[in-house]
């Protein structure tokens, strides 16, 4: 006679949901020294991680030392230039060589708001130069020394802005467009391996430089974005981030998009003339 023993006996008694590292891993976090990149390298160093704070400012990175303690360490990067990317690996190898095990690609910007047809050429490539091939570059560099050391984790930071167009959003939603599908082909790429890959898609999210980033420094203007928008703040997002992170080896979350309460879809529209 067969006896049914209750699911719950073949799973281990303890939560094994979350997987704090035991010993410290190594996490290399672009763009930290602002928004979600200082809310992130915050709440992983809060989960015992080492980070590697890595943006253009080194003040505001050093600043962020004092604040995260040893933890914490700024690395000067530009990932639009390739030296600057190839010094970041050497520093990587050179004090990190056993990482990193998780990097987290956010530096990423927006400029402008207008509609495509009087945009800033300029603006288009500095998007697609920083959010599309800055990404593309880290993960080249960074993602064999994964597959060498039998583990890593990229999560990249995409957009709500890349899965629903919306009047000037045009070339950033298509670099965080690529973002995603990028996310998907490394997945497909790395088929048989234990390195993982999420793309994390905000929507509306103050308490950034973002919208100053992209409305040139009007500062009122950018205000006005969050004006009674109860939107995200940067550590829902470093949350999400470090939820990806902390899940078993064997879990992959491939997608997390999050928005405020306060946003949703309005479909198509139609202009009446
Ligand atoms: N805020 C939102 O509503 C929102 C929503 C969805 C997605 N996102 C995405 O989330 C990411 C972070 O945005 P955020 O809101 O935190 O913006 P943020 O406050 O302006 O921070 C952007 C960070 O990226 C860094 N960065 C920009 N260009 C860089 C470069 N060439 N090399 C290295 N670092 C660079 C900046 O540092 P330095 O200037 O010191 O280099 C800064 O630390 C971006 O990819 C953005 O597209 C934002």
């Amino acid at each position: 006679m067969t006896t049914h023993q209750p699911a719950s006996a073949s799973r281990p008694a303890q939560d094994t949901r979350r997987q704090t590292p035991a010993s410290p891993r190594i996490a290399l976090v672009t763009g930290a020294s602002a928004g979600f990149g200082h809310a992130i390298s915050a709440a992983l160093c809060r989960d015992g991680w080492t980070v590697v704070g890595a943006a253009r400012r080194a003040d505001r990175l050093n600043a962020i030392r004092q604040e995260l303690g040893p933890n914490f360490h700024p690395l000067e990067l530009d990932v639009t230039s390739d030296t600057s990317v190839a010094h970041a690996v050497a520093h990587m190898a050179a004090h990190f060589p056993d990482g990193p095990d998780l990097l987290v690609n956010n530096a990423g910007l927006a400029l402008g708001v207008g509609p495509a047809q009087h945009a800033d050429m300029q603006d288009w490539e500095r998007m697609i130069l920083t959010n599309a091939l800055g990404l593309s570059r880290m993960v080249h560099h960074f993602l064999p020394g994964m597959i060498t050391r039998g583990r890593g984790h990229v999560i990249n930071i995409g957009s709500t802005a890349g899965n629903y167009a919306y009047p000037g959003g045009n070339v950033y939603g298509g670099t965080k467009a690529f973002v995603k599908q990028f996310s998907r082909g490394l997945k497909a790429d790395l088929h048989g391996t234990p390195v993982r890959v999420t793309n994390i898609e905000p929507g509306l999210v103050g308490g950034t430089e973002f919208s100053l980033v992209r409305l040139h420094g009007d500062e009122a203007k950018a205000t006005a974005v969050y004006k009674d928008a109860n939107a995200l703040l940067p550590e829902d997002v470093a949350e999400a981030v470090v939820w990806a992170a902390s899940q078993p080896p064997r879990v992959n979350i491939s997608t997390i998009e999050l928005m405020p309460v306060t946003q949703s879809l309005a479909g198509t529209r139609v202009y009446r003339g």
